[in-house]
């Protein structure tokens, strides 16, 4: 019998960025905290992404086809916070922060350290989550912000 608790611990071992990964596409609109982001292939421009498969956010990624990554930087937990917020909205949570369309209508989020724009390439149900891979087609970032960074369950900031 797998220990869950211990699962967790061994996994948080691992230390990432974090991210907000949206959608948009008229009104059908979504965003989480997610730090399960990675790239996948330089060429095809393929990164993936890991949410719950009872999400209210699975369907809404099905049908727009389209999603953005916003890569967190260390001044943005309250962001982080708010879009990992069961209890918030989807509008609430995107109260918290201003943010711009992407080509793909994808909100991209004011402050993020870095964003790709992407369009749905494939999707595959595994285990309790889904797992989202995109082609990325645009892309932004800048250099001189420091990343927000998730260890042991909780938020550190990188040293210099
Ligand atoms: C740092 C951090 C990383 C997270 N990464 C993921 C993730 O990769 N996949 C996931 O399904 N949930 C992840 N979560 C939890 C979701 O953000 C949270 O469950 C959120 O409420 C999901 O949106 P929903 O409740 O509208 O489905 C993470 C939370 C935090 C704080």
């Amino acid at each position: 019998m797998m220990d869950t608790l211990e699962l967790r611990k061994v996994m948080g071992q691992f230390a990432t960025g974090v991210t907000v990964i949206t959608t948009q596409v008229g009104d059908d609109k979504f965003g989480f905290t997610a730090n399960s982001y990675t790239s996948v292939s330089l060429d095809p421009p393929l990164i993936l992404f890991c949410l719950h498969k009872d999400s209210k956010g699975c369907p809404v990624f099905l049908k727009n086809g389209a999603f953005a990554v916003n890569i967190l930087a260390d001044d943005q937990i309250e962001v982080s916070n708010g879009f990992a917020n069961r209890e918030l909205s989807t509008e609430e949570r995107y109260q918290l922060v201003s943010y711009k369309s992407a080509e793909t209508g994808s909100p991209i989020l004011d402050g993020a350290m870095g964003y790709l724009d992407c369009r749905l390439s494939s999707s595959l149900e595994s285990g309790d989550h889904v797992i989202f891979i995109g082609e990325v087609i645009d892309m932004g970032h800048r250099p001189e912000k420091r990343p927000l960074i998730y260890f042991q369950g909780g938020y550190r900031e990188l040293l210099p």
